[in-house]
C-alpha cells in the first residue's frame, strides 16, 4: 500500500508526457493564446480526462459508490461543499472548515497546487503544472457525477 500510489503516479507521468493521442496541439489551436480556464475548458475532454485521472487514481477513485482509499472518493465532487463528498473519509479541519465549493476555478487551483488552496491539506499531491492536463480531469470530474 504504501508504495503503491507513487508508483501509480510514476506511470501516469510517464504516460502524461508520452501518450501523443491526446490532440493535444490540436484542441490547444483551437482554444487560441494564453487561453483562460473557460477556453481550456471549452476543448477539455472527458476521456482524456479520465486517462489523465491515473495521476490521482493512486489515492482517489471517482466512479458511484466506489470507496474511500488514501483520498476520498471523488464522484460527485464537482459543485460539492470542499471536505464532504465522502461521508466516511476523514478530512482534515482545514479542508473541513475552507467552506467553498468545488467549483472548475476552485478544482483548477487546487490540482495545480493544493496547498496553495487549503494551507492545512494533507493532500500529498505535487501539482499538475499545465493548464491543459488539469482541465481535462476537471472534464472528467464533471461527468462523474449524477
Ligand atoms: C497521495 C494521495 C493523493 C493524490 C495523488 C491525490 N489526492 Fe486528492 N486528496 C487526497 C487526500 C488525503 C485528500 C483529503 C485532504 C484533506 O482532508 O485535507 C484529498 C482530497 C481531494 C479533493 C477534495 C474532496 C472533497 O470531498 O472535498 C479533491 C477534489 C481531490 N483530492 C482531487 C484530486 C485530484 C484531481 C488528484 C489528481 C490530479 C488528486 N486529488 C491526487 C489524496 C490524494
Amino acid at each position: 500500500m504504501r508504495s503503491r500510489p507513487l508508483v501509480s503516479v510514476l506511470f501516469a507521468l510517464l504516460c502524461l508526457s508520452a501518450c501523443a493521442d491526446d490532440r493535444r496541439e490540436e484542441r490547444l489551436r483551437a482554444a487560441g493564446p494564453d487561453p483562460s480556464l473557460e477556453a481550456l475548458l471549452k476543448v477539455a475532454d472527458a476521456d482524456i480526462g479520465a486517462r489523465k485521472f491515473g495521476i490521482c487514481a493512486g489515492c482517489h477513485k471517482a466512479g458511484k459508490g466506489a470507496p474511500d482509499f488514501g483520498g476520498p472518493n471523488l464522484y460527485g465532487v464537482f459543485g460539492q461543499r470542499m471536505g464532504q463528498n465522502s461521508s466516511r473519509f476523514g478530512y482534515t479541519a482545514a479542508l473541513v472548515q475552507a467552506g467553498g465549493r468545488w467549483d472548475a476555478p476552485t478544482l483548477d487551483a487546487w490540482i495545480a497546487n493544493p496547498r496553495q488552496v487549503v494551507p492545512g491539506t494533507n493532500m500529498q499531491f505535487m501539482g499538475l503544472a499545465d493548464p491543459l492536463d488539469r482541465a481535462d480531469i476537471i472534464a472528467y470530474l464533471r461527468r462523474q457525477s449524477d
